[in-house]
């Protein structure tokens, strides 16, 4: 992880479950402090945590930021289902790059402000970015399943021959700062531009759970 040095040593993940732990095991093998959050306290999360994610810390959700944003570029990973979001506060993560890692599911009932914006097939990550507008939005890390996470990453490859993964954000220092996450984290990530050009890693998209390398993501690039 030293080789990142803009990167904080510890990182934030909401949501204790199949992606956020999967999220948060292959930070902590990769060297990051991880702090995570559910809805229920940190005391019912330990054993969960010990079996799924061994090493990240569990925290109250309203301190998911605390640790990462005592450093320059606090980063979270939102890793919430998005019927839930109108239970996370902006708040929490407010002043943070926040990893948009979310999907949207026929089967979920959208908070109103979500639910506008599929309607109108935008990408659910600007409704996101919208709603979390004290934070810098990353659309990344929503397009591999809990699954494959943990063989699919794998630090010990040179760039060209890992799993490619695409981040799309309008803040370019941001976008940057969540690929050389991802690359810390095992696999090639791989700058699609501004915001909106994450829509391609949706679940309707051509890349979803596929194994991409870097010329698969790049012709969608902006
Ligand atoms: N599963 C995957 O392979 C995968 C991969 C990439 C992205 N995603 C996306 O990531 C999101 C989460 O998916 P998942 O499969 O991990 O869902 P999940 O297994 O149902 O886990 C959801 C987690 O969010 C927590 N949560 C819900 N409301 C919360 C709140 N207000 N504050 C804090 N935590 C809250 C839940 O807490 P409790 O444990 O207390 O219920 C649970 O730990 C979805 O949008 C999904 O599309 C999933």
């Amino acid at each position: 992880m030293s080789e990142h040095t803009l990167l904080p040593p510890v990182i934030g993940v909401l949501g204790a479950g199949r992606a956020g732990t999967a999220f948060a095991r292959t930070l902590v093998k990769a060297g990051f402090e991880v702090d995570i959050c559910s809805t229920r306290p940190p005391r019912a999360l330990r054993h969960h945590l010990k079996i799924y994610a061994p090493g990240a810390v569990a925290v109250i959700a309203e301190d998911v930021a605390a640790r990462t944003r005592e450093h320059e570029n606090g980063l979270v990973i939102l890793a919430v289902p998005q019927e839930d979001l109108d239970d996370v506060e902006p708040e929490w993560v407010a002043g943070c790059v926040l990893v948009d890692a979310t999907n949207a599911w026929q089967d979920e009932v959208l908070p109103g402000w979500l639910q506008a914006a599929a309607d109108e097939q935008l990408p659910t990550s600007l409704a996101v970015a919208g709603h979390f507008s004290g934070s810098r939005v990353v659309k990344a890390l929503n397009h591999v399943s809990h699954g494959e996470f943990d063989d699919a990453a794998d630090r010990d490859l040179p760039l060209d021959q890992r799993r490619a993964l695409g981040a799309a954000g309008d803040d370019g220092a941001a976008r940057g700062l969540v690929m050389m996450l991802i690359e810390a984290m095992g696999f090639d990530p791989v700058s699609l531009g501004p915001l909106a050009a994450g829509r391609i890693l949706e679940p309707d998209g051509p890349l979803f759970n596929r194994p991409v390398r870097r010329d698969d993501l790049l012709p969608f690039a902006r």
